[in-house]
């Protein structure tokens, strides 16, 4: 019975530690993301484009890890698949980063701009959704 008691307190420790751990590396992927469109934003600034580039290839990697856009519990809670929805984040987030860059080694600099604030948008709309939900 001590045994049982025992493994049982140190599983939830255990797992305890590991959600912990992710909403901390969440936290500082969602940093990574606002430096990368910081420096998206810089490269505009002063019409470089490899820094342009450097910040498109942080966003999509930082946009990449799914599991950083999900808070913990909000599925079990409103029973909204909260997995695809990141999903689909991820994957318009990727696919506007691109078009960010296409556009200005274009020399488009207004279509840059605009696909930027599209993927502020996404941000923004995702912040909302989820503190709402
Ligand atoms: C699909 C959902 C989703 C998207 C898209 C998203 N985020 Fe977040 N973001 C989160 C969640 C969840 C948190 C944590 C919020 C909380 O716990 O209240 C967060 C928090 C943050 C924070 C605060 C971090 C802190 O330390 O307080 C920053 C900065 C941030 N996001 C930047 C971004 C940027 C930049 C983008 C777009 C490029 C972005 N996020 C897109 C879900 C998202």
């Amino acid at each position: 019975m001590k045994k049982i008691l025992l493994i049982t307190a140190l599983v939830s420790t255990v797992l305890f530690a590991q959600s912990e751990a992710r909403h901390l590396d969440r936290m500082k992927n969602m940093q990574e993301m606002e430096v990368a469109m910081a420096t998206i934003q810089k490269g505009f600034l002063f019409n470089n484009v490899n820094v342009v580039k450097n910040g498109v290839k942080d966003l999509k990697r930082t946009a990449s890890f799914t599991d950083s856009f999900i808070k913990p519990g909000i599925s079990k809670k409103t029973g909204v698949n909260t997995l695809l929805y990141a999903k689909n984040q991820t994957e318009s987030i990727t696919m506007l980063a691109n078009e960010i860059l296409v556009a200005f080694e274009k020399g488009d600099q207004y279509a840059a701009a605009n696909g930027y604030l599209m993927v502020l948008s996404k941000c923004l709309s995702c912040h909302k959704t989820v503190r709402s939900w």
